[in-house]
């Protein structure tokens, strides 16, 4: 039946006629909140390419996540920025490195808060690249060990999470099997299962200081234009023993997310990516956008399209005016 009898604009014309038929809601407990660590004591810088994002010390670290978790956001995932880098990226998997002490002292200080780490190697190596090199190629196999080796020194520092984001084949089975070698059954693995070589990244590799120093992460991260790859790679992550697998970037990708929540029923991330953010803030600056409103329908749509759990900078701020 159509127009007269029916009338759309019946359930728009209040705010309450509106909320009681609102379909998707945005909820702290879904916001994961990443966020940078350094070296030193009393560190927060802002970085630059990213208004309203800092990098953290240790010490400040902890005062921020017992700030979001007051907001009601259950998990941070944490960026170790190290002083030192070499070409083993041996900071990655230090019993000592700053995300290990970072998760260690946030674990212990705000034990509500799931606190995931992302696995990768490209902070921590010299050259930048996300595994080990062999000439100007990244060597998959010789990786794996590395990688595997720093899932478990995050868990043995206390992650609630692990987070792997290196784009290696066979990683997840790899670090599944060092965990559970070593008495981590329980740690869930979240996959970036579906991470594609994006340009949304920029930001991200300014803040971490992570940018390869030559080529790109083509040979490892998904190419833009696949969809049906996209199905593959989280269906091998399911078999190799993820618990959640994610897709990023988030807003470029909705259509992944939109497939992979028709496909799957683990738990879904997207990861709303530094680029993603970093747009909005900076046509806000411009006054070009109402950023707030602009941030919050970009967070709606990725729910809407399928995602259980959502990476952003903006946990905070969205948190606080839910
Ligand atoms: C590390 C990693 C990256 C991001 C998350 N983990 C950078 C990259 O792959 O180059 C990007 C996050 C963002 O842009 O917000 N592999
Ligand atoms: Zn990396």
């Amino acid at each position: 039946m159509g127009f007269p009898s029916t009338r759309m604009r019946r359930m728009r014309r209040t705010e309450t006629l509106r909320s009681m038929v609102r379909e998707t809601r945005l909820s702290p407990s879904n916001l994961v909140l990443p966020l940078f660590v350094v070296e030193g004591t009393s560190v927060r810088e802002p970085i630059v390419s990213m208004p309203g994002v800092h990098r953290f010390s240790v010490d400040h670290v902890v005062l921020e996540a017992k700030r979001v978790a007051d907001l009601g956001i259950s998990s941070v995932i944490l960026f170790g920025i190290p002083d030192g880098k070499d070409g083993h990226g041996s900071g990655a998997d230090a019993e000592d490195g700053i995300v290990q002490r970072a998760t260690r002292a946030v674990a212990e200080a705000v034990p509500e808060l799931a606190v995931m780490t992302d696995v990768c190697l490209c902070e921590y190596t010299d050259h930048g690249h996300c595994g080990l090199l062999d000439g100007e190629e990244v060597d998959n196999d010789a990786s794996l060990e590395r990688i595997a080796s720093t899932a478990l020194s995050h868990a043995r520092a206390g992650a609630s999470v692990i987070a792997p984001s290196d784009m290696m084949d066979g990683r997840v089975a790899a670090i599944r099997g060092e965990l559970d070698a070593n008495g981590f059954e329980e740690i869930p693995i979240l996959s970036y299962a579906a991470k594609y070589a994006s340009a949304y990244y920029g930001p991200f590799r300014d803040a971490a200081e992570s940018a390869p120093e030559f080529g790109d992460r083509r040979g490892y991260q998904m190419d833009p234009p696949n969809r049906r790859e996209a199905m593959r790679e989280m269906r091998l992550d399911l078999e190799e023993g993820a618990d959640m697998l994610m897709v990023k970037p988030a807003m470029a990708y909705l259509d992944i997310l939109a497939d992979a929540r028709r496909e799957f029923d683990v738990p879904l991330a997207a990861y709303h990516v530094s680029g993603e953010y970093s747009m909005i803030k900076a046509a806000g600056e411009r006054g070009w956008i109402d950023a707030d409103r602009a941030m919050e329908e970009a967070l709606v749509s990725i729910k809407r399209a399928g995602a259980d759990l959502i990476l952003t900078y903006a946990a905070a701020d969205i948190a606080e005016k839910l």
